[in-house]
């Protein structure tokens, strides 16, 4: 028997400390260090009395006829196969994050229910629900006559055991990951060690069985819980559902997938019938557009492979202060103060005795650098109270020196703007030569300066 001793274990990232402490050394939390107690089962070295097994190595050749299932299990519902790369993967694990409340399991709801409806053997396993309320929430999304298979248990010695019961799950999906215990550990559930190794063995199962399972974690800010965080590596994609507070529209993220490309997002957007999916995102990024005001530019930008138009608003307004305000929502704030340095720097454009405020319309967030040249040009814009061309978009990188750089995909984002209407694009001139309606009315500035002088010409 392996000594018992207790050991303290960030809940936020699952670093292990030998003491207590008020800050997480791996990953700077304050107030996320609880006691654990190191299972038996786990990390505990070598158990007596089990003699080691010769596997079987295979080579890749014969694996073809061994599988007799599609690999993917695929939805229909576009947006999440979308973010999936496909559909679920069997013997595959998948973790679905977010925020408590986001629809996490009003999504995996009507997921298990499309892929019940056509004979797949779905289990959902609702450790924070009881069967009544599942039930409840699927009349509500109008799936309640599907056969999806509902347990209400946490115990994942009792969830295996309730699963091979019958005919083989194609998926399992169990919500959440923080309610399951097993009794191979001992701490609390919820706890790393509770958290992990119930992961582990849901995994273990999938993996030996030629199941899809589904993890669903709660990002958690308080550390009283293990974040889905601490799984992450164990799993083999991983998908975070996000959505700003005001909003309706929630985006599902890929950020690991071991199946397919990550950078994809699912648009979907929650109404009282459940989520709704958006296969033009564009669409609604710029459904609140203000035409012919000044401050206002289009970014043609990209989520992974798909083309997103957004709005992006600037608002320059002289300041009272000394050092005046910068606020921005949605963009990196560091690289604003950079698009306002070149300006300032290589275009005579003077902000030091005003505040600045960027906005991305919708709630949204960008984090590709090509949004540059758009920040620049709603920047202007704001400050000579010129609007832009309404039927305008931009993109391009913007370097220290002022130049502007070619992005990648300057295609697709042409292509998308001219879907929704748009005739008028600025870009770089290191992309290669636009083809189509719009080639003709394409502006490609050598530097930031002369889109500064084409905007206050
Ligand atoms: P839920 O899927 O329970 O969130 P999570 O599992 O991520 O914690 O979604 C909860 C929220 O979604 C709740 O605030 C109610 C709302 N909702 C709708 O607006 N419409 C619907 O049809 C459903 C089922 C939920
Ligand atoms: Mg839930």
């Amino acid at each position: 028997m392996a000594k018992s001793r207790t050991q303290f274990i960030c809940q936020n990232c699952g670093t292990v400390h030998a003491r207590w402490a008020g800050k997480c050394d791996g990953c700077g939390e304050w107030n996320t260090l609880i006691e654990e107690g190191t299972s038996s089962g786990i990390g505990a070295g070598p158990q007596t009395g089990r003699k080691a097994r010769a596997g079987r190595a295979v080579t890749l050749t014969t694996l073809s006829g061994e599988i007799e299932d599609a690999p993917r299990i695929i939805t229909g519902i576009g947006e999440l196969d979308r973010a999936t790369g496909g559909g679920f993967v069997r013997g595959s694990a998948l973790l679905v994050g977010g925020d408590p409340g986001i629809g996490k399991s009003t999504l995996l709801t009507q997921a298990a229910a499309a892929l019940a409806s056509r004979g797949h053997r779905i289990v959902y396993v609702s450790g924070e629900e009881a069967v009544a309320q599942i039930r409840l929430r699927a009349q509500r999304l109008g799936v309640a006559e599907t056969p999806v298979e509902l347990a209400a248990e946490t115990n994942v010695e009792d969830i295996l055991a309730t699963i091979s019961d019958g005919k083989r799950p194609d998926l399992v999906i169990l919500d959440s990951i923080q309610t399951l215990w097993t009794d191979m550990a001992d701490s609390a559930p919820g706890t790393v060690t509770q958290v992990r190794a119930a992961a582990q063995a849901m995994i273990r199962y999938a993996k030996s069985k030629g199941a899809a399972i589904v993890l669903v974690g709660h990002v958690t800010k308080e550390g009283q819980i293990a974040g889905p965080r601490v799984v992450e590596h164990m799993v083999d994609g991983v998908l975070y559902f996000e959505g700003e507070g005001g909003h309706h529209y929630r985006i599902l993220r890929t950020v690991k997938n071991r199946f397919g490309p990550t950078d994809e997002i699912g648009v979907f957007e929650m109404g009282d019938k459940g989520l709704r999916e958006v296969p033009n995102p564009s669409e609604l990024f710029l459904g609140e557009r203000s035409e012919k005001a000044p401050g206002a530019a289009v970014f043609a930008g990209m989520e992974g492979t798909r083309p997103v138009l957004v709005e992006i608003q600037a608002l320059v307004a002289p300041s009272p202060l000394g050092t005046p305000r910068r606020a921005v929502v949605g963009w990196d704030s560091a690289r604003l103060s950079m698009v306002l340095a070149v300006l300032e720097a290589h275009c005579g454009v003077r902000f030091a005795q005003h505040d600045v405020y960027l906005n991305i319309a919708g709630g949204y967030r960008i984090s590709e650098p090509a949004a540059d040249l758009a920040v620049a040009a709603a920047l202007v814009s704001s400050l000579t109270g010129l609007a832009l061309p309404a039927d305008c978009v931009y993109f391009g990188e913007i370097s220290l020196s002022g130049a502007v750089r070619p992005v990648a995909h300057a295609g697709s984002r042409l292509k998308e703007a001219e879907k929704l209407g748009f005739t008028q694009a600025a870009m770089p001139p290191g992309n290669e030569e636009p083809s189509g309606a719009m080639a003709s009315r394409v502006f490609r500035p050598e530097s930031l300066a002369d889109l500064v002088a084409r905007i206050a010409g």
